[in-house]
């Protein structure tokens, strides 16, 4: 399908979400979303697997978004936090594909907090490099995803080595308290993947 004739036709109704994506679909996305060295440099942190494999056994909540046989975003809850074993509580991470970037993008990203909070996810939070102005964009511009600001994170996470301020958000305004704190566990977490032995693989992204 080519996006640029049909993005104005697509809607909610026509994007299929996928929760059980298969192997060949996983592929796809994945070799699409690192294959554009401009958007990864602000886009994901060090901390971010950079194998398919072990973005899968990082416990993680995926679903992908098609139209057609075409992928056109894969959005994921991270760093999950569970009571009595159930998901309550994650960061949401995303990629959109080039060509369905804008409305059809948003609405992907929509279908996708829906399916994590039919799942039960009540409490959805974001930290987005201040760099990455798209997605500050699309995730608290109130006619996009609303997400409400809670603060900015000095040297929150880090990017190709450097510790990056980062802007933290929540789904919900009223988890504002609650996201502060878990942006603090968060913190504390990539503190102790940095002290460990190894410390965190940071992968510098290709010059374009
Ligand atoms: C971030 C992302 C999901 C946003 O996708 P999108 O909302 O569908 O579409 P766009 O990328 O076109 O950007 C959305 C908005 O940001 C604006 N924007 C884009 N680049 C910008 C920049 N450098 N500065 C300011 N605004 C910018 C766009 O103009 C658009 O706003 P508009 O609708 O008012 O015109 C997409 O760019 C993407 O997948 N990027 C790579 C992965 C990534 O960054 N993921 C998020 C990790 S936190």
């Amino acid at each position: 399908m080519n996006p640029t004739r049909s993005t104005a036709s697509i809607t909610q109704e026509t994007l299929t979400v996928t929760e059980r994506p298969t192997w060949e679909q996983l592929h796809v996305w994945w070799d699409a979303m690192w294959n554009n060295p401009e958007d990864i440099r602000v886009a994901f942190s060090d901390v971010m697997p950079r194998s398919l494999p072990r973005f899968l056994e990082s416990d993680v909540m995926l679903v992908l978004l098609t139209v057609g046989s075409d992928c056109v975003a894969g959005i994921w809850l991270h760093d999950l936090e569970r009571v009595h074993g159930h998901v309550t509580a994650g960061w949401v991470g995303g990629w959109i594909a080039p060509p369905w970037r804008g409305v059809v993008g948003c609405a992907a990203a929509k279908l996708a907090l829906a399916s994590f909070q039919a799942r039960g996810v009540q409490h959805i939070f974001a930290a987005i490099n201040l760099a990455n102005r798209a997605s500050i964009a699309l995730t608290v511009g109130q006619s996009m995803l609303g997400f409400t600001r809670v603060m900015r994170y000095p040297g929150f996470l880090p990017y190709q080595g450097t510790d990056t301020d980062c802007l933290i958000a929540t789904w919900h305004a009223e988890d504002v308290a609650r996201a502060k704190g878990a942006a603090a566990r968060r913190a504390r977490h990539v503190a102790r993947l940095r002290a460990a032995p190894g410390g965190i693989m940071t992968t510098r992204v290709r010059q374009a």
